[in-house]
């Protein structure tokens, strides 16, 4: 349902306070074709009543003659910064970049980001940001149990349906996403409200099998029968099921790149505001599915690269697959339970 530029100001106002925007600071607006132009206008509202320099530049799209769908995270690695090294040095000299278009999985964002300048991604449509606007106590709640997922060394997942597979942690970051950038060098996607690690080097191993009312992304498709992952020294070795396996399969093969078959992020969600039924309302183009990656309680693994965590593997097929009624356990210890995030008040 709509939202008003009203209620979407006041939103971008929460944002930007977070992200402690100051007077005189020049904010960077990062638009494609796929920008949407409410939200576009309501930042620009919300930088210039701060005090804050707005300067939006508009880029080309790219790879939308090889990518098989229309989902900016379908093909990722090159984006329409890749080789334009005029519009990159522009967003190294801003303050801010609000990435309303995707970048993700480039060499270009970590390169921005190395040079201390913040991202904040924000491409779901007004009414789901309205809805996840980011709070400080999303912020408390992520760290806290990043704190947890930090000390961890093994990260097991279990299933009534079915999946027992175990993952190696410590030896790449935790990616913490609440929102909002509040320090130098930090990329964000509002909404959000989830963690995600990757786990060591060739240590995925088990079975991970997706039951109905599980999610593909960015086939934004609920699972309707059960589809088989065989885990195998970090690897997606063998995928199993009826339709949907050969659907997911033969997508993932489309890419010609073995790499893609590598098991990337694993973590849990955490956003009591996200909600699993929500992808089911929308058109598969309107919204890329932060609904499911964030919603408490779910557990969302991925394949593909893992180059935004520091690692070597750049290939351009990302799958992120929530998944429903898990056991994550850290070190024998649950943080969710059946699909129930534990410790959590909110
Ligand atoms: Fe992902």
């Amino acid at each position: 349902m709509p939202v008003s530029d009203f209620e979407l100001l006041g939103a971008w106002r929460q944002v930007l306070k977070l992200c402690g925007l100051q007077r005189g600071q020049s904010v960077a607006l990062l638009t494609s074709s796929s920008t949407n132009e409410q939200t576009l206008r309501c930042a620009i509202l919300a930088v210039q009543e701060r005090g804050a320099i707005a300067n939006r530049l508009d880029l080309q799209p790219s790879n939308g003659s090889i990518s098989l769908s229309r989902d900016p995270l379908a093909f990722v690695g090159t984006t329409p910064l890749t080789e334009n090294r005029a519009a990159v040095e522009m967003l190294k000299a801003s303050d801010l970049v609000l990435d309303l278009m995707t970048l993700l999985f480039s060499a270009e964002q970590h390169e921005i980001l190395k040079a201390g300048g913040r991202i904040l991604l924000a491409v779901e449509p007004p009414d789901i940001l309205v809805r996840m606007t980011p709070t400080l106590q999303d912020r408390e709640k992520v760290l806290a149990a990043s704190a947890v997922l930090r000390a961890a060394r093994t990260m097991t997942v279990s299933s009534e349906a079915g999946t027992d597979a175990t993952f190696a942690l410590g030896d790449y970051p935790i990616l913490e996403e609440y929102g909002f950038v509040d320090k130098p060098g930090r990329w964000d996607h509002w909404p959000s409200g989830f963690l995600a690690t990757w786990a060591n080097e060739g240590t995925a191993e088990g079975r991970i099998v997706l039951a109905p009312g599980d999610i593909l992304l960015p086939q934004k498709s609920y699972v309707t029968a059960a589809i088989t992952c065989h885990l195998e020294k970090g690897y997606v070795k063998a995928i199993e099921g009826g339709f949907e396996a050969d659907h997911l399969r033969d997508y993932m093969e489309s890419f010609n790149d073995p790499e893609v078959f590598a098991v990337s992020h694993i973590g849990w969600g955490l956003q009591q505001r996200a909600h699993w039924s929500v992808m089911g309302f929308y058109d598969r183009e309107a919204s890329i599915g932060m609904d499911p990656r964030a919603c408490a309680g779910n557990f969302l693994w991925s394949t593909g690269p893992n180059n935004e965590a520091g690692g070597k593997r750049e290939t351009a097929c990302h799958i992120d697959i929530p998944m429903r009624n898990c056991t994550v356990m850290l070190d024998g210890k649950a943080v969710v339970q059946n699909g129930k995030l534990l410790g959590d008040k909110a």
